[in-house]
């Protein structure tokens, strides 16, 4: 197979960054080489002199080339959910997001919105992410079996729901866990797809519904498990007072064993000391939701708190809640939440997090989140002068963390200009927008 080398401006991140100047935490190649063969990066270095004569040259200069962004909390039958009126969380999800989402037991309706969501998330350079199906099987196998087609490296399951929701969208505590069991089996390693357990909070499962979901950690400790926790007040109110005996929201999921570093905790808003704790001590990540927790108006996520103690923490985007695909809108959200918060979030920290940050957050460093020989060639090239206005603007930018910031603040799906998914280019290939 022919060596594919793209041209441009290379930035990969190897550490958290520290402050604005910390140089040591990304690798940055002005004028860079990322050679790929079979969808995997070969080499990463300067251009001159780099590559064999015979490998096939996509010059991107001067734009940037990243690793590929990944969104660790994503929902992708809330598609026709966003931009939901609704005054707070229940209601927003009795509202619209439990309507919608009974729509999924159609697998043509589930084939079409899978369809329709890779190519967003292709369109916004994101490569990976860690998504909630509904409760339908069939639409864990429409989501996979769309990504197997593009070959994308994706995080997936059912949602686990057995109470508190319309009859059309429950399973039970034991359909729950056959269904979840043979999900794992079906696809769980199958290409690029990895099986999440997914029990969606605990507002929506019994505790019998908790112990199977333990059970079936127990039996798939390589699995994620993904679930809301501490998202609104209302919400947090109701989820003590279905267990009554415990301590308190985390303690709910630690009850039941499912904490622990393969865990992805939306949300975690409203957090006690001691749940901080509990998340930290465990390794379990929180992943902020900056769209999502102003859009729902659930709160402003304290990113200091969790950080200083040492919880592990991830930033995505939450559609339907979150109101934006684009990881760039969503880390310019979360930096507001923390000016709110008088925190600063500085844009190097921003695009960590966009990319090795969440794959180390997943777990998935050693593939992706990074531009480095043997990782999957997952990757997004971006143009700071995407629209009249950030061209304009690019003229008194001098520095990468400027670049960066316009990026972040400005930006959105026209600043990509391609996205690559094992070594193919796939943004360019999207079918002309449908409308
Ligand atoms: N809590 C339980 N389910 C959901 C959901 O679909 N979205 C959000 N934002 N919070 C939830
Ligand atoms: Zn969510």
């Amino acid at each position: 197979m022919t060596r594919k080398v793209l041209r441009g401006r290379v930035l990969s991140f190897v550490e958290e960054p520290k402050t604005l100047d910390d140089t040591s935490s990304y690798r940055f190649i002005e004028d860079g080489a990322v050679e790929i063969e079979d969808g995997t990066i070969v080499r990463v270095g300067p251009f001159e002199g780099s590559h064999d004569a015979g490998a096939q040259v996509i010059d991107h200069r001067p734009h940037l080339i990243l690793p590929g962004f990944i969104d660790p909390h994503i929902h992708y039958p809330q598609m026709q959910v966003i931009g939901s009126y609704a005054a707070a969380l229940l209601e927003w999800l009795n509202t619209y997001t439990f309507v919608e989402e009974q729509k999924f037991g159609d697998e043509t309706h589930a084939a079409r919105i899978a369809s329709r969501f890779f190519d967003e998330l292709i369109r916004h350079g994101t490569t990976t992410a860690a998504t909630y199906c509904s409760v339908h099987p069939q639409s864990v196998d429409a989501f996979f079996t769309e990504a197997a087609k593009r070959d994308m490296l994706m995080i997936a399951g059912k949602v686990m729901m057995d109470r508190n929701a319309p009859q059309a969208l429950l399973d039970t505590a034991q359909s729950g866990y056959d269904e979840t069991k043979a999900g794992i089996e079906k696809w769980h390693g199958k290409g690029r797809a990895l099986y999440a357990i997914t029990p969606r909070f605990a507002i929506t499962s019994t505790p019998e519904q908790m112990e199977m979901a333990e059970a079936l950690a127990l039996e798939f400790p390589d699995c994620h498990i993904q679930t809301h926790v501490s998202e609104n007040l209302a919400e947090i109110e109701l989820a003590r007072a279905l267990y009554p005996t415990l301590m308190d929201y985390v303690g709910i999921y630690e009850r039941y064993r499912l904490l622990g570093p393969k865990t992805l905790l939306g949300h975690c808003i409203h957090l006690s000391h001691r749940e901080v704790e509990l998340v930290s001590e465990t390794r379990s990540v929180a992943v902020f939701c900056p769209t999502s927790n102003l859009f729902i108006g659930s709160g402003l996520f304290d990113y200091e708190r969790l950080h200083q103690r040492g919880a592990r923490i991830a930033v995505a985007t939450d559609v339907g809640g979150g109101s934006s695909y684009s990881m760039l809108r969503t880390l310019d959200e979360g930096y507001k939440v923390l000016q709110l918060r008088g925190q600063r979030l500085n844009p190097l920290r921003s695009f960590y997090h966009m990319t090795l940050g969440n794959a180390r957050a997943l777990s998935l460093d050693d593939t992706i989140g990074l531009l480095a020989p043997g990782a999957a060639a997952d990757i997004v090239v971006l143009n700071a002068r995407a629209t009249p206005q950030m061209a304009l603007r690019m003229e008194t930018v001098s520095t990468l963390a400027g670049e960066l910031f316009l990026l972040q603040t400005c930006g959105d799906d026209r600043a990509v200009v391609e996205t690559y998914v094992a070594g193919t280019a796939l943004k360019s290939q999207l079918p002309p927008a449908n409308i």
